[in-house]
């Protein structure tokens, strides 16, 4: 982990601007990424905020996945398009967005549409300066020059069969696929890709989450760390103070 992470960044005209504490959130598919994300902001009193006024934010991964030609899409619709190939991504436009971020730069990204396998421009997402960021993907580890920029890696470590058990009736319900689709994506890409790109990067990890979101614990340690981090940073920066809400637990 970068304990040296400095909290902001002075611009040649005297302004201060925030530098965010940028987390890498990555496992396999329905590992419980999202849900850990979801908690470490509920932790730290941030999804009852305005998105304007929001100190922690999430960016998931698949808004930097490429635009599909029509080709592609005819296949992605029956299982038969590799959605977890590195090749899939946009390397270049993810290291760009994410440098733009660390400079305390507000950024707009699309959302991304499962069911019609595009980005989503109608619902973009605002990034506006924040005390942190959490980046949470399969491949989010994958690329060395993008793995360099996180301050602390998270790899949430489920089972394959758990996962396999969360996907199938995820896919079907939210995101629009049918089984059968489902099971061949899965046993033709989803499979064998998390196991040679995705599960190696478990080894680059700060801290890994077995069970994922069941694992409070750890949940709890981690974002103990953050505010800990973000305390002492803004502590230490005279006349600035940091916007995280600390939630104390009197029960
Ligand atoms: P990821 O983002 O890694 O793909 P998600 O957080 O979307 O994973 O979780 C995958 C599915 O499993 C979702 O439908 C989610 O609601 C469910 N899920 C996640 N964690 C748990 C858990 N601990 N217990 C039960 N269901 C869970
Ligand atoms: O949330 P999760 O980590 O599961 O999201 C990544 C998964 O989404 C990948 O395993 C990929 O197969 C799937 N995906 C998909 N269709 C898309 C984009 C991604 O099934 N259009
Ligand atoms: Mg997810």
């Amino acid at each position: 982990m970068d304990m040296d992470h400095a909290h902001t960044l002075s611009l040649p005209n005297g302004d201060v601007v925030k530098k965010p504490f940028l987390i890498g959130v990555a496992g396999g598919t329905a590992s419980g990424k999202s849900t850990v994300c979801k908690k470490i902001m509920t932790e730290l009193g941030q999804t009852d905020m305005d998105h304007t006024q929001r100190q922690v934010v999430t960016i998931s991964q698949d808004s930097f996945y490429r635009e599909l030609t029509a080709a592609e899409k005819a296949k992605a619709f029956q299982g038969l398009y590799n959605f977890d190939h590195p090749d899939a991504f946009d390397e270049q436009l993810m290291y760009d967005t994410l440098e733009a971020i660390l400079k305390g730069v507000k950024v707009e990204i699309p959302g991304y549409d499962y069911k019609t396998n595009s980005l989503d421009y109608e619902n973009k997402l605002t990034i506006y300066p924040a005390d942190v960021v959490l980046f949470e993907g399969i491949l989010v580890f994958y690329f060395p020059k993008i793995r360099d920029l996180f301050h602390m890696k998270l790899f949430v470590d489920t089972d394959s069969d758990t996962r396999l058990a969360r996907r199938v009736p995820r896919d079907i319900n939210e995101r629009g696929r049918d089984l059968d689709a489902v099971l061949t994506q899965y046993m033709t890409f989803v499979k064998p890709a998390f196991e040679e790109f995705c599960s190696p990067t478990k080894k680059f990890a700060d801290v890994i989450i077995p069970r994922g979101a069941d694992n409070t614990v750890a949940i709890d340690l981690i974002v103990q760390h953050i505010r800990d981090l973000l305390n002492s940073q803004s502590s230490s920066r005279k006349g600035s103070s940091s916007n995280i809400q600390i939630n104390m637990n009197v029960d």
